[in-house]
């Protein structure tokens, strides 16, 4: 038995920052992002005659280190639904980190919808994003398209993603904006972690997330690209000054960032749409119309000599090849 699934990433709108529970990567808060169309992983999962996992990615072999949280994950599943196959795993990222985007939600989406057909396990949707979500968080929206509202919940059965519009008619478009630096960064799973341990910010933070997913969700289904973008550049600031107000304190921003959050608001001083969001890294992602698209560009490459500008649009959820 062998099968494919093809999954895309997402950007969250409003995000997921910290966990209630570890394990079940449970989370504190709704979260409520976009799918994309241009960054995907195609993932391969094959039966296979042998008492442990093999596993590919981008065509190279991972060793057992590498390889931890994968293997980790296909024992959580063989658990979930008590089966003992053990599979050889083939993932193709098409996310190159010079897009900028974390794989790890089209990943474990991808992951979780091949060993789904491969397996015959018949799952639903909801049931294909709870078993995204144990694998990472932000994997769980990423089996649907267009605008995706993770439902935070209280245990494994209830924690899942929902769509809210899969094929939006909606002029945005996402530039996102890759600073080239090689500093070392602190995982999503750790930055997470310590802002809820440490940041005294944490539980404005619950409250702030309540409210900005309603406001975001009647700027969808207004198609309000502004107010979207509004909500989603104070949801991301709000983000990161849990970073800053951690102990010790921490930032994913680089000079660069800054940078380019100041261009930000110059252009929309100049009547030009564009709203940053930013996640675990350096990197700015823009939201704009077809209209400021091509301006957001062009300033952007003037003023920063030494950056690469990637464009995404709306994508769907999960495709079976
Ligand atoms: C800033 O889903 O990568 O991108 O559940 O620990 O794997 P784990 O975390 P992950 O965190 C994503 C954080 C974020 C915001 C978001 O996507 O909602």
């Amino acid at each position: 038995m062998t099968r494919t699934a093809r999954a895309y990433t997402n950007i969250a709108l409003i995000k997921y920052w910290g966990k209630k529970n570890k394990q079940l990567k449970l989370p504190y808060t709704n979260s409520l992002s976009l799918t994309l169309d241009r960054f995907y992983t195609d993932t391969t999962a094959t039966i296979i005659n042998e008492d442990h996992d093999v596993v590919y990615l981008n065509e190279q072999l991972l060793n057992d280190s590498q390889n931890k949280r994968i293997l980790n994950y296909l024992d959580t599943v063989r658990k979930f639904y008590s089966f003992k196959d053990h599979f050889q795993i083939n993932s193709i990222n098409h996310v190159p980190t010079s897009a900028g985007f974390a794989s790890s939600a089209s990943g474990f989406a991808a992951l979780a919808a091949a060993i789904n057909e491969t397996k015959q396990l018949n799952l639903t949707r909801r049931e294909l994003s709870i078993l995204a979500r144990n694998g990472s968080g932000s994997a769980s929206r990423s089996i649907y398209g267009g605008f995706v509202e993770w439902e935070a919940g209280t245990d494994n059965e209830s924690s899942f993603a929902v769509p809210i519009d899969e094929h939006p008619e909606i002029d945005l478009s996402l530039l996102s904006v890759v600073i080239n630096k090689s500093t070392k960064k602190i995982s999503s799973t750790t930055g997470m972690e310590n802002s809820v341990k440490s940041s005294p910010f944490y539980s404005n933070w619950v409250t702030l997330v309540a409210s900005e997913i309603e406001e975001i969700k009647q700027a969808i289904a207004q198609k309000d690209v502004q107010k979207i973008g509004e909500i989603s550049e104070h949801n991301a600031m709000s983000m990161h000054a849990l970073t800053l107000s951690a102990d010790p304190s921490f930032t994913y921003f680089e000079p660069e960032t800054i940078q380019i959050i100041q261009l930000i608001k110059e252009m929309r001083q100049k009547g030009i749409l564009a709203y940053a969001t930013i996640d675990a890294g350096p990197n700015v992602k823009i939201i704009c119309t077809k209209e400021s698209l091509p301006k957001v560009q062009t300033c952007i490459k003037q003023q920063l000599s030494n950056v690469t500008t990637v464009v995404a649009n709306i994508g769907s959820g999960i495709q079976y090849i």
